[in-house]
């Protein structure tokens, strides 16, 4: 008797990392705590090199985006920390993000029917996972973010900089490997911000009738492309999260002489 009600006990009963599952369930949390340390932890240490190059010619890093350097140079911290919290708390806040470090971090479940470190479940609805809730009003700013960065992407096919390390350069309108880049990495963070589960309420969402007038049609059929890609949410989160971190370390490395960016204004 005492057997079977062990079998069908819920996984928090049993006890912290218990489970009846036979599969290797640690393997994800494990690679999303590899994967989201290595990424914020790059990202965080990044805001915090602004001594060490991030712009050269038309290109911009994405972690100082949009450019504010030149206006707050007088003040000690850098210029990325003034923006930064806005699409930092954008993914801190994002659902797929909850999921994924409440597992990887809190172990609050580690994985799905594997015991949790607490004994009982007590969700967002108190301090301070209530500021959760807060994830909609970041995607507003981080709506704005999506056009800030592809002006950013724009920008890096029309070179202003005469000179370069005292090298003579082209201006004007041209294409290198870093203008690619750029619009690579603000194609994905736009994907990860139109895929945003508050965006598709935002778009979709408290509406009694789809069909009722021109307004409400039109919002379905918005509705119905975020809906489309939000079944991605978790692909757009990491590809984009990958793509800034690409997008910065190759625009740094150019920067400060280690590579060479291939391009039409003679180089640099
Ligand atoms: S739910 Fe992930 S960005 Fe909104």
């Amino acid at each position: 008797m005492a057997q079977v009600q062990q079998a069908i006990s819920p996984p928090h009963r049993l006890g912290f990392l218990e489970t009846l599952r036979k599969d290797r369930w640690w393997v994800e949390p494990a690679l999303v705590f590899l994967g989201l340390s290595v990424f914020f932890g790059w990202l965080t240490i990044s805001a915090f090199l602004d001594k060490w190059e991030f712009e050269i010619g038309p290109y911009l890093s994405p972690v100082y985006e949009p450019k504010l350097h030149g206006t707050f140079d007088a003040f000690w911290f850098s210029p990325a920390l003034l923006i930064l919290w806005i699409p930092a708390g954008f993914r801190i806040t994002c659902y797929y993000y909850r999921r994924a470090y409440y597992r990887s971090y809190f172990l609050s479940p580690p994985g799905c029917a594997v015991g949790d470190v607490g004994k009982s479940y007590k969700g967002e609805a108190g301090f301070p996972l209530i500021l959760q809730n807060a994830h909609r009003f970041f995607m507003y700013g981080a709506l704005v973010f999506v056009v800030l960065l592809w002006y950013g992407a724009i920008r890096g096919f029309y070179n202003t900089d005469e000179l370069i390390d005292g090298q003579a350069v082209e201006t004007g309108f041209g294409i290198g490997l870093g203008s690619m880049v750029l619009v690579l990495n603000a194609f994905l963070l736009m994907m990860y911000t139109f895929s945003c589960h508050s965006l598709r309420h935002f778009v979709g969402g408290g509406l009694d009738c789809f069909s009722c007038s021109k307004w409400t049609r039109a919002r379905k059929r918005v509705w119905d492309y975020v809906s489309l890609w939000n079944q991605s949410h978790r692909f757009w989160a990491w590809t984009s999260l990958v793509g800034v971190l690409a997008t910065d370390i190759y625009i740094r490395l150019v920067a400060n002489g280690h590579i060479t960016d291939p391009n039409t204004w003679s180089g640099f």
